[in-house]
């Protein structure tokens, strides 16, 4: 592609000369033309669209073909009445009714259902990225090789900082995988190989990257228990996006990855059943509007 256009980033200094061309065509307010649902926010200026809904409604109603990336932190199933350690206390693992194990078939039928309907919205070269511990990643994995995606990498995300494992029975837990699959095998998908290797110090991007979880200044407005750092989501959109592509998370939490997006001047819909963290969301949104 044509090296036509410098922007800066507000996020990340290492960032801050991405090169791409803006080819957009297709908007995020003509695809929700068909979406019943009336969105908890949608804002024109900054391109959009969050809805307070469960995703498998809203799904369904996004045209085929329309997305140019998904990124899915999904339920991971792992809130099983376990402990871990936070600030150095002794908490439950607990994250919400949302992530209670269903059992092992239940979670397979929920994962394949959703990874269904993403491939059906993702344009023929567009990419998803899927976010797991062991607790939810081989069944997402399986769900995947099922539905004919075509499995690019799987990253793992070295948490760099984590908490110490209190039983003393396993190793500290210190990764989790991200998953980056193009929709079929006939895709041609997009990756920005020349800035991940520019914000690489100039050598190949590895499939191991170290980043710390999210710190108290990502959470001023609310706290959401797995909510993504950042330079994870902004890593992703710049490599896998250009500047006007539409992005969608249909599990967004505290929409970290809608903050990504704006950033880096992508069109974004997030879905989220919860109105907390929603609202979370939008605070975060407005801060980042505000320092353009
Ligand atoms: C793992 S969290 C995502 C966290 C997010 N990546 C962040 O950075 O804040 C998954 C989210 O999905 C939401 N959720 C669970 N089931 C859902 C569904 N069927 N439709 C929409 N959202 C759902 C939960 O409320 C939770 O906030």
């Amino acid at each position: 592609m044509q090296e036509e256009i410098y922007r800066s980033s507000s996020f990340i200094p290492m960032t801050t000369l991405t090169h791409e061309k803006i080819t957009h065509k297709k908007d995020i307010f003509e695809l929700s033309k068909n979406v019943s649902f009336k969105p908890y926010l949608e804002d024109k200026k900054h391109k959009f669209i969050l809805f307070k809904e469960d995703c498998f409604d809203i799904l369904p109603r996004i045209p085929e073909n329309s997305i140019d990336m998904i990124f899915v932190d999904p339920p991971y199933f792992l809130s099983n009445g376990g402990i871990t350690c936070h600030a150095g206390k002794m908490v439950s693992v607990n994250k919400g009714k949302w992530d209670v194990s269903k059992g092992v078939e239940e979670n397979y039928i929920f994962t394949q259902r959703w990874l269904r309907e993403c491939q059906r919205v993702l344009t023929l070269n567009g990419t998803i990225w899927v976010s797991g511990t062991s607790h939810i990643i081989y069944t997402v994995g399986s769900a995947m090789q099922t539905l004919g995606y075509r499995i690019l990498n799987d990253i793992a995300w070295f948490k760099v900082n984590p908490p110490p494992n209190l039983s003393c029975r396993y190793f500290t837990h210190s990764t989790e995988t991200i998953i980056w699959a193009a929709k079929n095998k006939n895709s041609r998908h997009y990756f920005n190989y020349e800035l991940m290797r520019k914000m690489n110090n100039n050598k190949q991007m590895l499939s191991l990257w170290s980043i710390k979880a999210p710190g108290p200044i990502e959470k001023i407005y609310g706290k959401h228990p797995t909510q993504k750092p950042l330079e994870l989501l902004n890593r992703i959109v710049l490599a896998a996006t250009r500047p006007g592509d539409i992005i969608l998370d249909p599990f967004q939490g505290s929409g970290t990855t809608g903050i990504a997006a704006f950033i880096e001047g992508r069109q974004y819909i997030g879905i989220e059943l919860e109105k907390d963290y929603l609202d979370v969301s939008i605070k975060r949104l407005k801060d980042e509007f505000n320092k353009k």
